[in-house]
Formats: structure tokens, sequence, C-alpha cells
């Protein structure tokens, strides 16, 4: 096992990652919404974006294309490898950089910094949480524009299942997904464990993956943003229809305004 493996739950998963996310989520809708709030919700232009947990470059790429001076982030180098790639293919150059949410140094400062897809919920522990928050307040400039797009605590508790199988098709490669979860209800913690079996052609394989997230309330998420240097709070249900999230909205996308204050 090399270091990569045992280091990160996504070095397995990312050759297989967009066959299994881009099925599943919207992309072009969720880069929609993020056009329309970097014009509704933030006072000043937006230009550059920091996307942390950029992963393969869902929208760093898109992002990039239109316009926008985009640098990704990423815990996992097997993820930038594929967004690298992608990015050639797409002929554009957003910046790609390995580097963790937790102890980010970074030489300036964005007008909107994302984290896109649970990236925020695999902070965990509290040390991780205020070191994340920190640094995601560090590399803004005053007034630029976060977003975390989280799961819903309210709607995974609804729909909550320990057991979900998921057969997923993109062109010859389909995947039967096996996800186990666990979840320590006085934590707010689960721990979600994925076994992929892949077939291409006569080829198949076993991929698993574990990671733990950290579920929150919006109550929660908003009185944390309010006291770590954020304010103009406010939360979405899903990418589509831009209305406030309610407790079984699928997704809650929380946007917030840095202050001013240091
Ligand atoms: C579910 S994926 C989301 C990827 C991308 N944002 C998207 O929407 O497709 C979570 C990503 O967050 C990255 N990640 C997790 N913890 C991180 C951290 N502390 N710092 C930087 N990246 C992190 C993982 O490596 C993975 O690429």
């Amino acid at each position: 096992m090399t270091n990569e493996r045992h280091n990160e739950p996504y070095a397995e998963l990312a050759p297989i990652y967009d066959v299994i996310y881009s099925a599943r989520h919207q992309t072009a809708q969720e880069v929609n919404f993020l056009k329309w709030a970097f014009k509704n919700l933030c006072a000043s232009t937006i230009k550059t974006v920091l996307d942390v947990g950029c992963g393969t470059g869902r929208h760093a790429i898109p992002l990039s294309e239109d316009g926008f001076e985009v640098t990704g982030i990423d815990a996992s180098e097997a993820m930038l490898r594929i967004a690298k790639r992608k990015a050639r293919e797409a002929g554009v150059n957003p910046r790609f950089l390995n580097l963790d949410l937790r102890t980010l140094e970074i030489d300036r400062q964005f007008d909107a910094a994302l984290c896109m897809l649970t990236v925020f919920n695999h902070l965990v522990a509290q040390s991780e949480v205020e070191a994340g928050l920190s640094n995601l307040k560090k590399c803004l400039r005053a007034g630029g524009l976060l977003v975390l797009d989280m799961i819903n605590l309210g709607s995974l508790l609804r729909r909550y299942k320990d057991v979900d199988h998921q057969l997923i098709q993109d062109k010859s490669i389909i995947v039967h997904r096996i996800v186990l979860r666990e979840f320590d209800e006085l934590n707010l913690i689960q721990t979600h464990r994925e076994f992929d079996i892949v077939t291409d052609g006569d080829h198949k394989s076993l991929v698993m993956s574990e990671r733990k997230l950290r579920l929150y309330g919006y109550a929660e998420l908003k009185a944390l943003l309010h006291t770590r240097g954020f304010k103009r709070v406010c939360c979405f249900g899903s990418f589509e229809e831009r209305t406030q999230a309610t407790a079984s909205a699928p997704r809650l996308i929380v946007v917030a305004t840095r202050d001013s204050g240091d």
C-alpha cells in the first residue's frame, strides 16, 4: 500500500469519481448557481475563485471556461491529476495545487471561495473545523463570498439508510455501488464506506473507500460562521430552485460574506 492510498480515501476512487458523481450531480446547474450567487449575493465583482477540494475540476474547469481566474486546491494528488488532464483537454489553465484546507497557506486572497459537494463536511475534529474556517477567512478578501455545499442533516435523517445500492452506467463503464453508513448521532459524524464493483468491458475491479463526514444543521453552521468572521449568512436547498433550504431539502448550500476584520 502506498502512502497516497493509505492517507487519503480518494486515491482509489479518483479514476471512477466522474462516472459516479457526474451522473448524479448536475454540474452545469451547480455552475449556473455559482455564477448567479457571484452576481447577486456579492456587493462587488467576483473575478478570482478558490475552489477548495476541487476534486476532478467539476467546477474549476467550467468556471475557467467562463472567464473566472480559478485556483483549485485538493488534498488528493490522484484527484488533481484527473483535473489537470481534463483542463488540458478543455483548453483552459486553472492553477491546481496539492494543498490541504486544514493547513492551507496561500500567497493571495480571492474574491470567492467554494467548498463544493461535502468538502467542508470532511473536517471532522473540532480543531480541523476551526483551522478550516480560519483558513477560508484568510484566503478571502474582505467582502468576498464563501459557498459551502453541504449534506443537509435534516434531509439525511429523514431518508437515512444504513445500506444503499446503486447501479450507475456511463458509456461502457458500469458501477455497482454499495454504501454502508454508520451514524454517530451524538457527535453528528457519519462513517461512510463504499464498495464499488466496476465493470469495463471484460474487466472487473473492486474499489473500496471510507471517510468520515461531520454533519451540520443550519442553526449550528450559521452561528459558527457568524463567530468566525462571516456575515450575511443565508442558505439554499437546491441548485435549481434557489429558495431557502428546508429540513427536507436535498442540499444545504450556505453562502456567507467575509467581514472586514482580521
Ligand atoms: C466529494 S469530493 C468533491 C470534489 C469536488 N468539489 C466536486 O464537487 O466534485 C471531496 C473532495 O474534497 C477533497 N478534500 C477532502 N478533505 C480535504 C482537505 N482537508 N483539504 C483539501 N481537500 C480536501 C477530497 O480529496 C476530494 O477531492
